[in-house]
C-alpha cells in the first residue's frame, strides 16, 4: 500500500465519529422551508449528517413557510428534491429515518398568532420525538424580516433558556446593509436574544480549506515566525466566479460585489490570515483575535478610495467558451445600471504585525475561472547572490492556500535545474487535500449545521466581527454614493477585472497572480 493510501485509511478510521459525539436532542425550525436555499443544501446537508450518524436519534425538523404547506406536502417535496440535490447516492434506509421527522406548517411570519401555533406544534413534535424544549430557529427569509422573527418568537417565550433546554437562531447572510443597519439589527437581537444564542452564518466558514487555516497557522511552528512584517512582502486575497447576477438581480442591483462579498466572505478569509493567535481554541478567544484584527483596518478617506479602491462592472464576452451578455442586459437589471460586479482593493492593517503590508483584495463576477485563494509572498532575500547567472531571474517565495477548486496549500520556492551549469528555476511544492484525504462530497452546511446543533459557535460570525467587517466598507460606499459613473462596463465577461485593477499593483511595482 502506497504511504499516501496509508494515511487516508488511518484518518478515515480516526475521523469515524461515534454516537458518543452526536449533540443533544432537538427540534430544527426553519423558517423559509419553501425557499430555495432549504431544498438545495439544508435538507441534503442534514441528510449528510444523518448518513455519518451526526445527528440525535431524538431531533425533528419543522419548515415554517408562509406559502401552505402540510406536512404530507412538505415530504412529498422534499422526497423529489432530494433526489435533484443529495450530494451522492441515497440510503432509503437513512432517507427514511430523516423523512419521518419532517413537519410542516404555515404561518405569516409578522402576525403574531402564528407564533402562537408555532409554540402549540413544538410542544407536539417534544412530545412525539423527545426533543426536550431544545429549539434551533434557522432563520432562511428575507433579511427584513429577522427582527419581528425574533420579537414574535421572544414574544411567546420561544427563546427563553430554562429548566435546562437551550434555544438558538442562526441568522443567514445579509446581515445588514451597512454599518448602521447591521448595528441596529445587533442591537435588536440583543434585545431578545444573548450573544451566545446567536449564530450568524457565513458559509465560506463552512469551507474545509477555511477551516483549516487555523490549523495551518497554529498547529504547526514553523510558519508563524515568518508570519509577518518581516518577511511577508504581501497578501492577495481572489475570490472570483465564472456566474453572472443569475436569477438575483431583484438582490444584486441594490446591493453590488462590495457589499455581497467584502464584508463577510473576504474579510472573514483575511481576519483568519491576519489574526493573532488566540489563547485558546475556544469560540470566544477566536472571535476576539478576528474582530481586532478587522478594527485595526484604518478607515479610508475620499482619496484613499479613489487611490485605493477600483470597480467594475462586466460587459459582453466569453466565459468558458461560451458567450457572456453584459450585466446591464441581464434579466432584471436597468440598462443604466452603476452596480459593480467586480471590486479590487487594497487594505493596510495598522498593527504591529502587519503594518506596512499591503493586502489585495479581488472579487468579482463573470470572470475567467472559478478561484478562491489566498497568495502570500515573501520578501526576496536580501541579497541576491545569483543574479549573473542564466535564469536567475527567480520569483519570490509564494505559499498559496486554495480554497477552491484542487483546495490545497502550495510554496513556490527556487531550485537549481539539473546540468553542469547553475541555472536557477521555480518549482511549486504542492498539498492536496483530494489526494491525501480523498473528497467527502457535501454543500458546505454540513459543519455549520452541526455545530449550531452542538452549540459550538467557533465557525460563525460574532457581533463585533460584523460590524467591523461594515466599518471597512462603510466610507467607500459613503464616497460612490456621490459618483457618476461613466466607464461601466469596463470588462469584458471571461476577463480578469477592468484595467485599474492591474494599475492598483501596478503602482506599487507588483502585479496580480493570473486567475486560473
Ligand atoms: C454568496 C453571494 O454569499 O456567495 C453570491 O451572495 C456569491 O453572490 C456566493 O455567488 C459565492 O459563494 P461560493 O461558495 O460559490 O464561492
Amino acid at each position: 500500500m502506497e504511504a499516501t493510501d496509508k494515511a487516508i485509511e488511518t484518518l478515515n478510521n480516526e475521523s469515524k465519529v461515534s454516537p458518543a459525539q452526536t449533540c443533544g436532542p432537538c427540534v430544527l425550525v426553519m423558517f423559509g422551508a419553501s425557499g430555495d436555499l432549504t431544498r438545495r443544501k439544508l435538507i441534503p446537508a442534514l441528510y449528510n449528517l444523518a448518513h455519518n450518524k451526526l445527528l440525535p436519534e431524538r431531533f425533528a425538523i419543522l419548515g415554517f413557510s408562509r406559502q401552505s404547506v402540510d406536512t404530507v406536502t412538505f415530504r412529498d417535496q422534499m422526497n423529489s428534491s432530494i433526489r435533484e440535490y443529495a450530494t451522492g447516492a441515497i440510503s432509503e434506509e437513512i432517507w427514511q429515518w430523516l423523512l419521518a421527522r419532517l413537519h410542516s406548517m404555515t404561518g405569516d411570519y409578522q402576525d403574531p398568532r402564528a407564533y402562537e401555533k408555532l409554540k402549540a406544534e413544538l410542544k407536539t413534535i417534544d412530545e412525539e420525538h423527545g426533543t426536550q424544549g431544545n429549539y434551533l430557529f434557522y432563520l432562511a427569509t428575507p433579511p427584513a424580516l429577522f427582527p419581528s422573527i425574533v420579537q414574535n418568537l421572544g414574544a411567546q417565550g420561544l427563546t427563553e433558556e430554562r429548566d435546562r433546554h437551550w434555544r438558538r437562531v442562526v441568522i443567514e447572510k445579509p446581515f445588514g446593509s451597512d454599518l448602521e443597519s447591521a448595528r441596529r439589527l445587533n442591537e435588536q437581537l440583543a434585545a431578545i436574544l444573548r450573544e451566545t444564542q446567536v449564530y450568524r452564518i457565513d458559509h465560506y466558514l463552512g469551507k474545509e480549506t477555511v477551516q483549516n487555516l487555523l490549523v495551518f497557522r497554529f498547529g504547526n511552528g514553523i510558519f508563524e515566525p515568518v508570519w509577518n512584517r518581516r518577511y511577508v512582502d504581501h497578501v492577495q486575497i481572489t475570490v472570483a466566479e465564472t456566474v453572472g447576477v443569475e436569477k438575483r438581480a431583484s438582490y444584486f442591483e441594490g446591493a453590488g460585489t462590495l457589499r455581497d462579498m467584502v464584508p463577510s466572505h473576504v474579510l472573514q478569509l483575511l481576519a483568519l490570515i491576519a489574526m493573532e493567535p488566540p489563547i485558546s481554541f475556544s469560540a470566544g478567544a477566536i472571535h476576539d483575535e478576528k474582530a481586532k484584527v478587522l478594527y485595526a483596518i484604518p478607515s479610508m478617506s475620499k482619496e484613499d478610495v479613489s487611490d485605493r479602491v477600483v470597480s467594475g462592472q462586466y460587459g459582453n464576452g466569453i466565459v468558458n467558451g461560451i458567450s457572456a451578455q453584459s450585466y446591464r442586459l441581464e434579466p432584471g437589471v436597468r440598462p443604466d445600471s452603476a452596480t459593480e460586479t467586480f471590486v479590487a482593493l487594497k487594505l493596510m492593517i495598522d498593527n504591529w504585525r502587519w503594518a506596512g503590508v499591503p493586502f489585495y483584495i479581488r472579487t468579482g463576477k463573470r470572470m475567467p475561472r472559478r478561484v478562491t485563494e489566498i497568495a502570500i509572498e515573501f520578501k526576496r532575500p536580501p541579497l541576491l547572490l545569483f543574479k549573473k547567472q542564466q535564469g536567475a531571474e527567480i520569483s519570490p517565495n509564494v505559499l498559496v492556500i486554495r480554497v477552491f477548486p484542487k483546495e490545497g496549500i502550495s510554496l513556490r520556492f527556487g531550485a537549481k535545474i539539473p546540468g553542469p551549469t547553475l541555472r536557477l528555476g521555480n518549482v511549486d511544492m504542492m498539498f492536496s487535500y483530494k489526494d491525501y484525504f480523498g473528497t467527502t462530497p457535501n454543500t458546505g452546511y454540513e459543519t455549520l449545521l452541526f455545530d449550531a446543533i452542538c452549540g459550538d459557535q467557533t465557525l460563525f460570525r460574532r457581533a463585533d466581527s460584523v460590524e467591523a467587517g461594515w466599518a471597512v466598507i462603510d466610507p467607500i460606499m459613503r464616497t460612490w454614493k456621490e459618483r457618476v459613473v461613466e466607464s461601466f462596463p469596463n470588462y469584458a465577461a471571461g476577463s480578469s477585472g477592468p484595467k485599474e485593477s492591474d494599475e492598483l499593483l501596478a503602482k506599487d511595482g507588483r502585479q496580480w497572480r493570473r486567475i486560473e
